[in-house]
């Protein structure tokens, strides 16, 4: 219903484009103001995807699972291979692709995404909300980008393939070949990883659920690009899994993959780049993002609704690059000359565990 309503508006507006001002603004009625009339529904929703869904407002295990359900839904798309992308198949065909490997553990934010627009009456397609929950939930990180959204993608047609998405095991030609294939660079592959720096493992090593790929899980940092550039090292329990590598720190999980990604010539200098720079990692971060979520769809079918997204809290002044307690530049494995890693220094104190993400 909210649907024809929307493709109504939609034609309305674009007929009227012409004699309007474009920075025209509508006035939602609840104070919002919109730059589009379809974007005032959406308002009330990310204030109850905060409050139900994400607990408030925090960055825990539930933003980390919508994020990485952002991407295992877009990237089930390939002009060769087939797949609708960003469509919410992963939701409406949770049965087919809930099964594939490389989604091990994802059932757990289907069910609690499905069953929120179930509960809510959600008319919005999955494709979108998926795309807007990731955006929402990012935005709860300290120092992380506003992510824009773009609202309209119709509801999806069918599962995607099996295959698509890349397993921590997958060697970085494989890796850079399936993104390329979905119309993504080296350099763009480097910048999607920043999710890393939101994000806990739960299946790479069973025994070990909530791990974090880096010490600040809630922070939208770079110091999970400084993280997997140290040395790893086998704390008990860790680095003996499939995908799984040695890591920096007792309590902190490192992959393969992001471990080869650092230290490959096609992808460490951008890798690096980030170490120091933060206002680039937001950028290229969010540029990727945008990327990612309009995938197998015209982004000119759909309605910047970007306003809907809040604004996230800058990094706490105390944040900056570091490295990790009782270690030295000597643990750090600089793989790139030309954005060479910066002089940083440690936190003070002895080596300490990191703890791992709560489950909500
Ligand atoms: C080379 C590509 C990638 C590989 C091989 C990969 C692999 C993984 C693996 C194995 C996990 C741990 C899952 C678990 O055990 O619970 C994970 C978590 C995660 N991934 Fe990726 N990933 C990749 C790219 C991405 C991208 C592009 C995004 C971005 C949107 C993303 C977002 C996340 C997030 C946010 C988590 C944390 C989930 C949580 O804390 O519950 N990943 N990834
Ligand atoms: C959702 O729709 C059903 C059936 O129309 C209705 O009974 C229920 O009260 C609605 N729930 C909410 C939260 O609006
Ligand atoms: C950060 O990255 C941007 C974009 O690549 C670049 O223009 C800028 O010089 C960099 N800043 C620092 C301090 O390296």
């Amino acid at each position: 219903m909210a649907y024809k309503g929307f493709v109504a508006a939609a034609l309305t507006l674009a007929t009227l484009s012409n004699a309007k001002p474009l920075n025209r603004r509508v006035a939602c009625g609840d104070g919002n103001t919109a730059s589009n009339e379809v974007c005032c529904q959406l308002f009330p929703l990310v204030d109850l995807i905060q409050s139900e869904l994400f607990d408030g407002g925090e960055c825990g295990e539930e933003v980390h699972e919508s994020l990485r359900l952002t991407f295992h839904d877009a990237i089930g798309f390939s002009p060769t291979a087939g797949g609708g992308g960003a469509d919410g198949s992963i939701i409406t065909f949770a049965d087919t692709e809930t099964a594939f490997h490389a989604n091990g553990g994802i059932d757990e934010i289907v069910g609690v995404q499905a069953q929120f627009i179930s509960d809510h009456n959600v008319t919005i397609s999955p494709g979108d909300f998926i795309q807007l929950a990731g955006a929402v939930g990012v935005s709860n990180c300290g120092g992380a980008p506003r992510i824009p959204f773009f609202f309209g993608r119709p509801a999806p047609k069918a599962a995607s393939p099996d295959g698509l998405i890349p397993e921590p095991f997958d060697s970085v030609d494989k890796i850079l070949a399936r993104f390329s294939d979905a119309g993504f660079s080296p350099a763009e592959v480097v910048a999607l990883l920043a999710s890393h720096s939101v994000a806990a493992a739960d299946n790479v090593d069973p025994t070990i659920p909530g791990t974090p790929f880096d010490s600040t899980p809630s922070l939208f940092d770079s110091q999970f690009f400084v993280e997997v550039l140290m040395k790893g090292t086998a704390f008990p329990g860790t680095g003996n899994n499939e995908g799984e590598a040695k890591s920096p720190a007792a309590g902190e999980i490192r992959i393969e993959s992001d471990e080869l990604l650092a230290r490959d010539s096609r992808t460490a200098c951008e890798w690096q780049s980030f170490v120091d720079n933060h206002s680039k990692l937001m950028s290229a971060f969010s540029d990727a993002m945008v990327k990612l979520s309009v995938l197998g769809h015209d982004i000119n079918d759909l309605v910047d609704c970007s306003e809907v997204i809040p604004q996230a809290q800058p990094l706490p002044d105390n944040a900056g690059p570091h490295l990790l307690p009782a270690t030295s530049l000597d643990d750090i494995e600089a793989s790139c000359d030309s954005t060479p890693f910066p002089s940083l220094t440690a936190l003070p104190g002895p080596a300490t565990s990191i703890p791992p993400v709560p489950p909500s």
